[in-house]
């Protein structure tokens, strides 16, 4: 551990204290070209990702605070490891196995990335690693049986590692010891012009997606797979975001903006490109590959002015995106979805990839 010129490193500093009394530690993960991931135990939670602009200037390109008080008490999920279920599940229940298991309705009738107390909110045990290709460090959590109403002991590893081709890469794996459902995610809001930059709207997206899954007024798939021609959820061609963000279409209206799940498109079950992103200003481009069948876009809706960021600026609508590759919400009642069931024996596997890059190697 501990930095050296040029060589991948993990570092560790104190955050802070939760308001329950449990101390939170801040890993800086850097890599040998000296891009940098930083992230606390509390939740999991990524609060930088310095990654280089066209001109070599390294620059934070997520949303966050500065203090852990912040992301302990008013944070809209900024860089959060996503569990038990991220996402919505419908009138906050389902059934499995012929039992009804009843979770807290957090988000309307509806119970959204977890519960009151997801892991977005506990503290995860870290250990940094060995890694050859980059810094690592693996990040475990138990969460008892009938946590938050789902059933089964789940243990959770999640292996954050920056690689020294400036990716970020998310390993999760879980396993259980009853039958229960699990959606794992990472929700960080990216500003690929630099945190506090402003608004997103001319970020060009592409999304590998030819469907989508319409909502109803609070979000939860209507069980369609609707396809996205001649709607504003086509990005099978590089858009930029703020191109229709203001359509009339009903759909866009429930979201007040983007906060759909797109159906992938997918060869196979490893690694598929998912997304891309490119910011303009900056050159910055993100691309994410993801083993997951979906990729919940969410434009920053809800950010209201009432947050202020690590940059001292106020986070206000559609100033940070999310891309949370994921299964589909709601999946526990839909039986047609992609199957969120994991069974004692089984380990769930999820891998994504967000590989940061610029245009300055496309230029003249
Ligand atoms: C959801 C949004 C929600 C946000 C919370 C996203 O994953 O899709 O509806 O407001 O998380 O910050």
């Amino acid at each position: 551990m501990g930095t050296s010129a040029g060589a991948s490193s993990v570092d560790k500093t104190p955050f802070g204290t939760t308001q329950d009394g449990k101390a939170v530690d801040l890993y800086t993960l850097t890599n040998d070209r000296g891009a940098s991931v930083k992230f606390i135990a509390y939740g999991g939670i990524i609060t930088a990702i310095n990654v280089p602009d066209r001109s070599g200037k390294l620059g934070n390109i997520v949303l966050g605070f500065k203090d852990l008080a912040d992301y302990d008490s008013r944070s809209p999920y900024f860089g959060a490891l996503i569990g038990r279920y991220g996402n919505r599940i419908g009138g906050a229940k389902f059934t499995l196995d012929g039992t009804q298991y009843q979770l807290a309705a957090n988000n309307g009738p509806n119970s959204l990335h977890g519960g009151r107390k997801g892991f977005d909110k506990v503290v995860w045990t870290v250990e940094p690693l060995t890694n050859l290709s980059g810094a690592a460090a693996r990040l475990s959590y138990t969460s008892p049986d009938g946590e938050e109403g789902y059933p089964g002991t789940l243990t959770v590893r999640v292996v954050y590692t920056l690689t020294d081709d400036n990716e970020l890469r998310i390993d999760y794996e879980a396993k259980t010891d009853k039958p229960t459902v699990v959606n794992l995610t990472s929700h960080s809001y990216f500003n690929l012009a630099g945190d506090g930059a402003g608004g997103i709207d001319d970020h060009i997206l592409t999304i590998n997606a030819d469907r989508y899954t319409p909502v109803d007024a609070t979000l939860i798939p209507t069980g369609q797979l609707a396809s996205v021609t001649g709607t504003p959820f086509d990005f099978r061609h590089g858009m930029p975001i703020g191109a229709r963000i203001r359509a009339s279409d009903p759909q866009m209206v429930y979201g007040r903006g983007y906060d759909h799940n797109f159906v992938l498109n997918r060869s196979g079950s490893g690694l598929s490109l998912a997304a891309r992103v490119y910011e303009p200003r900056s050159g910055r481009i993100m691309e994410i590959s993801t083993t997951e069948p979906g990729v919940q876009f969410y434009s920053g809706n809800f950010l209201d002015a009432t947050l202020v960021g690590a940059a001292g600026r106020q986070y206000r609508q559609t100033d940070g995106f999310c891309l949370e590759t994921q299964h589909f919400p709601d999946s526990p009642n839909k039986p047609s979805f992609p199957t969120t069931v994991l069974k004692p024996g089984e380990t769930l596997k999820s891998t994504t990839i967000y590989k940061f890059s610029t245009d300055a190697s496309e230029m003249p």
